[in-house]
């Protein structure tokens, strides 16, 4: 008998009042993502609009597409039903005040991996939930509570926009994969979860020229096989998509590297802490894997700003803390 996510979610979280808010809120984004995938689906806008660039960048100087505003939209309309006091996203450049008396703060990218839209390849929606801890209901004390340590977040989880909708979700009381079957989400038999170390990685190459010298060390070392220093055949995957890559890496194993490089607007990488990093890391770590910027478990770092970029290396435990010890290598 499957289980639906109402039924999980009253048997993780109905134990006191935030719980309740926290599955109710879950609730409101499952329902957002289901108008996001028909959008998706069926090419919700006009054909010149699919995957259209419109206006300029978002706060994080990506090119913003009609469908990750319509994702934005989609998912303020209904969180705004339910007691969540503000709600940040990659694609507002401040917070948005919702219910005064709400009891949590609500971080997302309502569209990642968006480039890859109009290549019909996954994108999804990555959202992070932490308890409201200022009093008053002014934007300056609400943007300090979305600027708490990801150790500090009550759910996170992220929807796939692929062959199928799906959802990885945490609780904080282990991981579950769930799929939108009719109308409602059913977990899934298959339980997401990270083995100790693996022999695939993820990892943007085209960028090697201008990563550090430890970050090429590390790579080039599984790119030397069974021959060389880490003695085992690698594979490679890259999706583009983060929630893609997650997703593979909770089914197979591996590790993700989104390291700083010598770009200009990459030096602390590519993907952003509240919004990527910290929900993806409380994933990964509740899967019994691990999560940092090369040096610091992402859960214990205390963000400075909501737009905040961050190098992201997580997987299989053995794996990160092996790209950690070159990390701190002399060069
Ligand atoms: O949201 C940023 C993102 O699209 C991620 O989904 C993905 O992992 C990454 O950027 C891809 O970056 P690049 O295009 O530099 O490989
Ligand atoms: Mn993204």
């Amino acid at each position: 008998m499957s289980v639906s996510l109402t039924h999980y979610l009253s048997q993780n979280l109905d134990q006191d009042e935030i719980g309740k808010a926290v599955k109710d809120t879950v609730l409101s984004l499952c329902n957002s993502s289901k108008i996001i995938a028909q959008a998706l689906s069926v090419n919700g806008l006009t054909d010149a609009q699919f995957g259209d660039q419109i206006g300029g960048l978002n706060a994080d100087g990506d090119s913003q597409k009609a469908l990750d505003v319509l994702a934005d939209k989609a998912i303020i309309q209904e969180i705004s039903n339910y007691p969540v006091a503000a709600y940040f996203s990659e694609e507002q450049d401040e917070a948005l005040l919702l219910d005064k008396n709400g009891s949590l703060i609500v971080c997302v990218d309502p569209l990642d991996g968006s480039s890859n839209i109009d290549n019909n390849l996954s994108v999804g929606t990555i959202f992070s939930i932490l308890p409201r801890q200022a009093e008053l209901f002014e934007p300056d004390y609400l943007m300090a509570d979305a600027l708490q340590p990801g150790k500090n977040q009550l759910a996170s989880g992220f929807f796939v926009y692929g062959p199928q909708t799906s959802l990885i979700l945490t609780t904080g009381n282990g991981i579950a994969g769930f799929i939108l079957s009719g109308d409602d989400f059913v977990q899934m038999e298959w339980q997401p979860s990270l083995q100790e170390s693996s022999d695939q990685f993820a990892i943007n190459m085209s960028n090697m020229r201008h990563w550090a010298p430890q970050a090429r060390d590390y790579i080039q070392k599984c790119l030397d096989g069974l021959e060389g220093a880490f003695a085992r055949n690698y594979n490679m995957r890259w999706c583009g998509s983060l929630v893609a890559d997650a997703w593979r890496i909770f089914r197979q194993g591996g590790i993700f590297l989104y390291p700083e490089d010598n770009r200009q607007n990459y030096h602390a990488g590519r993907l952003r802490l509240i919004y990527e990093a910290n929900p993806i890391a409380f994933l990964v770590e509740q899967a019994g894997g691990r999560a940092s910027d090369g040096k610091t478990p992402i859960l214990q770092i205390k963000p400075q700003a909501i737009h905040q970029r961050i190098p992201l290396i997580f997987g299989c435990r053995k794996d990160v803390l092996n790209y950690e010890l070159h990390h701190s290598n002399k060069p």
